[in-house]
């Protein structure tokens, strides 16, 4: 779903006059601000409630602009950008001096990407030569990202000058973020693109470096993010019954989410409420933020979680079940 050109462009004007635009991306929605526009980049941090060395993605939308915007480029980064661009890939690399620090969040390295969502695009064209948007995801700090133009609304719709509807979101979770150290290429948020097409295409293994191992900041691995309000726990299927047996003990409500043949199979001889969630990688992710906010309403005290099978295709959904949730057990 493509929003109607004129107010694509009515969200360029706006953009250039220093306003801010919730936007859709193929990943999650997000909150655009010139970056050229000090004041504007400020009111992201303030709308988001987001603390300031907390570095922003910027989004623009042709490859050859990318020197315009990073310097020493590893070959390995033009091989991921010409092939995942555009796309759910963000690449950290040295920035050129048309990005400033606030952008950066104090740093000299900068995360880079071109969405893949032709609503996006035609925006990014539409602000002309030389222009780009700092757009994290569409949510106040540490809360759940959003993947349609509603879940803007109830989070943000008051706060921002315009919101563009493109849809849901086909990939549901946010991008893959790759840096690039001592000849090595470096997973510092597992995301749209998979470690195995990453490490496909640049014939070598590619690991996810999680934070405690990196020295690169990355927001969105804080410890908790991606979170509902009502308490989100992760229990193998064997012990998933027992903790709902358990809260239902204490005279407490939950409901219970899983994917396995197991629990699709098993749900319909228990009495708890059941919700089954898809059994692939991509279409889980494609759900799991809509389906979290379905059920963050007050009317659950637990959102149980069957655990994901512990294999590297599901390893950007395990990710953010894990930032998600209150308590993770693996027993
Ligand atoms: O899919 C996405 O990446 C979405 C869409 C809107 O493009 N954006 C997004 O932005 O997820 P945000 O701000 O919610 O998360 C961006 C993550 C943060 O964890 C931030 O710390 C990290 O990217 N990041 C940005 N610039 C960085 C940099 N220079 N160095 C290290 N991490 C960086
Ligand atoms: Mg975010």
């Amino acid at each position: 779903m493509q929003e109607s050109s004129s107010l694509i462009s009515s969200a360029a004007k706006k953009l250039k006059e220093g306003k801010i635009v919730a936007f859709p991306t193929e990943t999650v929605y997000g909150l655009g601000a010139d970056i050229s526009i000090p004041s504007a980049v400020d009111r992201i941090f303030e709308i988001k409630e987001r603390p300031i060395n907390h570095p922003l993605i910027i989004h623009f939308s042709k490859i050859s602009q990318l020197n315009y915007w990073a310097q020493e480029i590893p070959k390995a980064a033009y091989l991921l950008a010409k092939k995942f661009w555009p796309g759910p890939l963000t690449l950290i690399l040295p920035r050129t001096n048309h990005v400033s620090l606030n952008v950066t969040g104090g740093q000299n390295m900068v995360g880079l990407r071109i969405p893949d969502h032709p609503t996006a695009l035609t925006l990014l064209d539409a602000m002309g030569p030389n222009k780009a948007l700092a757009a994290p995801s569409a949510n106040r700090f540490g809360r759940i990202s959003p993947t349609t133009a509603a879940h803007v609304f109830d989070e943000l719709g008051h706060k921002v000058d315009m919101i563009l509807d493109g849809g849901s979101c086909k990939i549901g979770l946010e991008s893959t973020i790759v840096g690039f150290k001592n000849n090595s290429v470096i997973v510092l948020r597992p995301g749209g693109v998979s470690l195995t097409k990453l490490a496909e295409v640049l014939d070598e293994e590619v690991i996810f470096l999680e934070k405690k191992q990196s020295d690169i900041r990355v927001s969105g691995s804080l410890d908790s993010h991606y979170a509902p309000l009502t308490p989100l726990e992760v229990w193998p299927i064997k012990s998933l019954w027992d903790r709902c047996c358990e809260i239902e003990k204490l005279g407490l409500s939950p409901i219970l989410l899983g994917w396995s043949p197991e629990f699709i199979t098993k749900k319909t001889n228990k009495k708890y409420i059941c919700f089954p969630m898809p059994n692939t990688p991509t279409d889980y992710g494609r759900q799991l933020y809509a389906t979290l906010r379905q059920f963050d309403n007050g009317q659950y005290d637990y959102l149980l979680l069957e655990a994901p099978p512990d294999t590297p295709d599901w390893i950007a959904v395990s990710d953010r079940l894990q930032r998600a949730s209150f308590t993770v057990s693996t027993s």
